[in-house]
């Protein structure tokens, strides 16, 4: 439609903002029409998305001028920052101020910002019961996202603060999934002891969002948290046990050992999971089902994503 509103979707070929084009996508008459946000429009996830009639422009989240450029004419901005190419708190945060800043410049009239808790909030620093990281972090990369709300309301963007869950996709992208133990048992492996972890299928945070678009401005300067289900580690293991077809056991783990595993950010996924798990009430509760559901109504249940994904989860042999 020729007078479409326009959402400028930031991370357009990655988990979050490729599940918001391809909701968008699926729903030509909605009114809104994406236009992706890519460093490399040659790429092939990027001539991909072109080759589906999708509007690709260039920019880089560094660079606040290629933003803004990108974010020019459109009725609304997902905001998504990428901890995870760098690792650096204060870097993902002058993405965030960034991308504020660029949504603030082309006066979009609705942001979703994707964060997460500030843990500290729950957890001051002073607190011992798991250490802290980089000198002013509990969990890093949930710490300085909470942070970063601050500066969506400090440029006075009209912003959805969505709080997402653990993608459940992170059993075939993270290295996440069933593993042999020393016992030559499959497992998975979490520090949750027997707490519900919220999750969500990666492609459903996108439809989630482009529901939180389609209901206008009921839900800005909101915060809204989404998940597909809450699941302990046992029922993980017995779901996936069932859909694999081979025994799979949920390896229960203290915080601590977690964080010694000593990949890359070990300590703040050690401290992340531990956070879920003494403070399991509140963050379960700020991930309503009901409310996501509402948002998006095909949503997944931990069982389905299993089912449509199981042959795609590496289980070691
Ligand atoms: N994994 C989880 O369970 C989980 C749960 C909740 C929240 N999160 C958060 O999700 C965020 C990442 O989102 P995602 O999973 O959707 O990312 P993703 O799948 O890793 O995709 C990121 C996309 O962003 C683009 N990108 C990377 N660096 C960029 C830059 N400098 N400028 C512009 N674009 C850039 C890349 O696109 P191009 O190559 O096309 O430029 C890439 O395809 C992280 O901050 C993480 O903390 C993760």
């Amino acid at each position: 439609m020729a007078d479409s509103k326009i959402i400028a979707v930031m991370g357009a070929t990655g988990a979050q903002g490729g599940g918001l084009i391809q909701a968008m996508l699926a729903e030509p008459e909605s009114g809104f029409k994406p236009r992706a946000i890519t460093r490399d429009k040659n790429s092939d996830k990027a001539k991909a998305l072109a080759k589906q009639g999708v509007e690709v422009v260039e920019a880089n989240i560094d660079d606040v001028e290629s933003l803004k450029k990108a974010f020019a004419g459109a009725y609304g901005a997902y905001c998504v920052t990428f901890f995870w190419e760098h690792m650096s708190p204060e870097k993902e945060l002058k993405e965030a101020e960034n991308l504020a800043i660029a949504a603030r410049d082309a006066k979009v009239k609705h942001a979703i910002w994707s964060t997460l808790e500030d843990t500290r909030k729950w957890m001051p620093l002073s607190d011992t019961r798991m250490p802290t990281l980089m000198e002013k972090y509990k969990v890093p990369h949930f710490d300085v996202k909470g942070e970063a709300n601050e500066l969506f309301k400090k440029y006075d963007v009209p912003t959805t603060f969505l709080l997402t869950s653990f993608y459940w996709d992170n059993f075939i992208y993270f290295g996440m999934g069933p593993q042999k133990g020393p016992d030559g048992n499959l497992a998975i492996t979490f520090p949750m002891g027997k707490k519900k972890l919220p999750g969500i299928a990666a492609s459903d945070i996108g439809k989630c969002a482009f529901g939180i678009f389609k209901r206008g401005s009921e839900f800005i300067n909101k915060t809204v948290g989404i998940a597909g289900e809450h699941v302990t580690g046992s029922q993980m293991a017995e779901v996936l046990s069932d859909v694999i077809g081979k025994e799979i056991a949920y390896n229960e783990v203290p915080a601590d050992v977690y964080r010694g595993f000593g990949f890359p950010g070990a300590d703040d996924l050690g401290n992340m999971f531990q956070f879920k798990q003494e403070f399991e009430k509140d963050f379960c509760g700020a991930r309503n089902l009901d409310v996501s559901r509402s948002l998006n109504p095909a949503l997944k249940n931990f069982k389905a994503w299993a089912i449509e994904n199981k042959d795609r989860i590496p289980v070691a042999e």
